[in-house]
């Protein structure tokens, strides 16, 4: 499943040992959109958001497999229940599990006073996102803005956005359950598409998981 693609934490506890206090985290996410998105975070809840409106959250100091992405095409009843094209979790509008493929996914962890994050496409895309420190002296800023809905070859293609080709396949190949294979054609899509955003080889961690020191605070932005 997706969940063992997030951020992969061991890496991080080589670089992380120092011991400070930690810090809690606001996350401001603005819908820039020319259409309704319904913003989902883990933890979180879930918000409606119409073009220009932000919702704000705070998540505790070491929080750990944070999500934030947009849902599309949602209904809800007056009770928040119903169900996304896109980014569904359970047919809540509170989220409080990880959405359906294909979601853009902002991934976030806090440890030891410092924070990790992502854009991912391990579970495809919908939405184009960015990310941003607002707060202090950090400056990492990832996005993922490509035509990807536009240009999804057409073995991915799903109502709303486009599939991670492991969603649709499901062989080592795509999904790299084995930890070692090869890019592939539609990786390469991604990545030439999203060069900045984790798409779930086992190496790509590296260049696409940023860093800045905890008590930073993040902004947000679905369609910069
Ligand atoms: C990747 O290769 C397969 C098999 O050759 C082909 O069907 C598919 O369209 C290719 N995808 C892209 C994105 O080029
Ligand atoms: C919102 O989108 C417009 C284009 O539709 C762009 O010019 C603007 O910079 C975006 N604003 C933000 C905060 O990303």
């Amino acid at each position: 499943m997706s969940s063992s693609k997030s951020i992969t934490l061991s890496i991080f506890l080589l670089i992380a040992l120092s011991l400070a206090y930690a810090n809690a985290t606001t996350f401001t996410i603005q819908n820039n959109c020319s259409y309704t998105v319904w913003a989902a975070a883990i933890p979180g809840g879930g918000y409606r958001l119409d073009r220009g409106q932000t919702w704000t959250i705070n998540v505790a100091a070491g929080t750990k497999g944070a999500r934030i992405w947009a849902r599309t095409g949602c209904n809800f009843d007056g009770g928040g229940r119903g169900r996304c094209e896109t980014g569904d979790c359970k047919g809540q509008l509170q989220c409080q599990d990880y959405g359906t493929p294909p979601n853009t996914l902002v991934e976030y962890a806090q440890l030891n006073n410092l924070d990790f994050f992502d854009i991912s496409l391990v579970d495809g895309f919908n939405v184009p996102v960015e990310f941003s420190p607002n707060s202090g002296g950090c400056t990492r800023k990832t996005r993922c803005t490509g035509d990807i809905n536009g240009q999804c070859p057409k073995q991915l293609r799903a109502s709303g956005g486009c599939n991670n080709p492991c969603t649709v396949f499901k062989t080592d190949q795509y999904c790299c359950y084995s930890g070692n294979c090869e890019p592939t054609n539609f990786s390469r899509f991604f990545k030439q598409m999203c060069p900045d955003a984790y798409y779930g080889y086992s190496n790509d961690d590296q260049t696409s998981t940023l860093t800045c020191p905890g008590g930073t605070n993040y902004k947000v932005v679905f369609c910069p």
